[in-house]
């Protein structure tokens, strides 16, 4: 009996993802080495590495497009390690930062203070004191933390410099994740701000602008466009109420990079365009104001992989799972839990067998006690084997950091910085 098998194709790589990174004899490499060799070199998986030198790439690329008026500033909660954000401090005007821990951080990048903004809602007396004692920019979440930060600077005779963080009457269509618009624990609701700014003025701070950011991992340039225009307006009337002049309006992140199959990189230039336009009505009517781009996924997204090594192999009722010592803990992001309305795969390749065309399906997951602990699900590999390794792309940003590393004990997988 003869039968015709139809041999699955690889999915990934199919878009875009892969010309970050190299191939050379079907082996991946990552800062000029393979995989393997880089697995030898960090002495244990799984790790995170990321490529410097992509990071670089990619602001240079932003920066030539954007209207050098532009401020381009990071947001350290997307990648916080530190010697990336060392090595990624010099090419940005500003960083943002949401804790004490980020804050110290960030200092140690040796970046003007001046240029560090801290935003988040739910700031502690102990955040707020150590804020003001930097000298750092607090971006205001509501009418509350508006008071405490003045009543902290009473105490301690400074004046801190402050943004409020407007929730503004409008959300970024479909972006992946909705930071304003309607109801949200985020900022202060824009019909709220003229009596606030009333307030402040009555207050020991420094109103510096306002700071709006509609919503994250958005890879529609009009969605952005629309949101940015819609941001300038909301900004302009807002400032009729302001006790001083708008110095600095800052537009938040939120430009994404694709994931799945079927995304496309983001287009810029429309965005650049609009930007420049933006940047001459603004001259207009916030003639005192620096213009903002507060950006995390975008500049380091996709500069950094995840790297695992299949620990086991099985076949369960027809279905063939790769265990590897990789998964949710260490990348929730991957598994589909962090924002996911309906999972799908991150782009997943076998570090070791790129050009292998013997390809098969399977379910690649890690050890965890729960069946969330998904890295890629019924997906076509090259026929992997216990020791190979597996390498999700895209992993950048909110990876290690937006993973729950305690959960079963494991320890904490190393970063590198290549
Ligand atoms: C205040 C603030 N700024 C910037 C960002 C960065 O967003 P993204 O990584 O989408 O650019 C975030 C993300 O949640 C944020 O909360």
């Amino acid at each position: 009996m003869t039968m015709t098998v139809t041999k699955p194709k690889p999915t990934p790589p199919r878009h875009c993802h892969l010309p970050y990174f190299s191939t050379q004899n079907g082996h991946l490499q990552a800062g000029g080495k393979r995989i393997e060799q880089l697995a030898q070199q960090v002495g244990s998986t799984p790790f995170y590495a990321y490529e410097s030198r992509l990071i670089k790439q990619r602001i240079q690329a932003l920066r030539s497009e954007l209207p050098k008026s532009i401020r381009l500033h990071y947001a350290v909660k997307a990648n916080p390690m530190l010697a990336l954000i060392q090595q990624l401090a010099p090419e940005v005007d500003g960083l943002d930062i949401a804790s004490k821990g980020e804050l110290a951080l960030a200092l140690q990048t040796g970046i003007d203070v001046r240029n560090i903004s801290f935003t988040g809602p739910g700031k502690d007396a102990s955040e707020l004191q150590a804020a003001i004692t930097a000298d750092v920019t607090l971006n205001i979440e509501s009418a509350a933390e508006m008071r405490h930060i003045a009543a902290l600077a009473g105490n301690s005779k400074a004046r801190p410099r402050v943004t409020l963080r407007v929730n503004p009457d409008f959300a970024l269509k479909s972006s992946g994740m909705r930071m304003g618009g309607g109801s949200t624990p985020f900022g202060i609701d824009a019909e709220q701000i003229p009596a606030l700014l009333k307030e402040l003025a009555t207050l020991n701070l420094e109103f510096i602008g306002f700071h709006i950011f509609a919503g994250s991992q958005n890879l529609q340039s009009n969605a952005i466009i629309e949101a940015q225009n819609a941001t300038l307006q909301l900004a302009i009337q807002l400032s009729e109420y302001a006790p001083s002049s708008v110095q600095l309006l800052n537009m938040g992140g939120g430009f994404g990079i694709p994931y799945f199959p079927g995304e496309n990189p983001l287009d810029i230039s429309p965005i650049a365009k609009n930007l420049a336009q933006i940047a001459e009505q603004a001259q207009i009517a916030l003639p005192e104001a620096k213009l903002a781009l507060e950006l995390g996924r975008y500049l380091v997204g996709e500069a950094g992989i995840y790297v695992c090594r299949v620990l086991d192999k099985k076949v369960s009722r027809g279905q063939t799972f790769l265990i590897t010592d990789g998964g949710l803990h260490q990348h929730l992001a991957a598994s589909g839990n962090f924002g996911q309305v309906i999972r799908k795969n991150y782009p997943v390749v076998i570090a070791n067998k790129m050009s292998d065309e013997d390809t098969e399906m399977v379910n690649i997951v890690g050890r965890l006690c729960t069946p969330l602990d998904i890295v890629a699900s019924k997906v076509a590999l090259p026929r992997a084997e216990v020791g190979d390794l597996v390498v999700v792309l895209q992993s950048g940003a909110y990876g290690l950091s937006a993973s729950p590393t305690a959960f079963l004990s494991h320890p904490l997988p190393e970063e590198i910085l290549l």
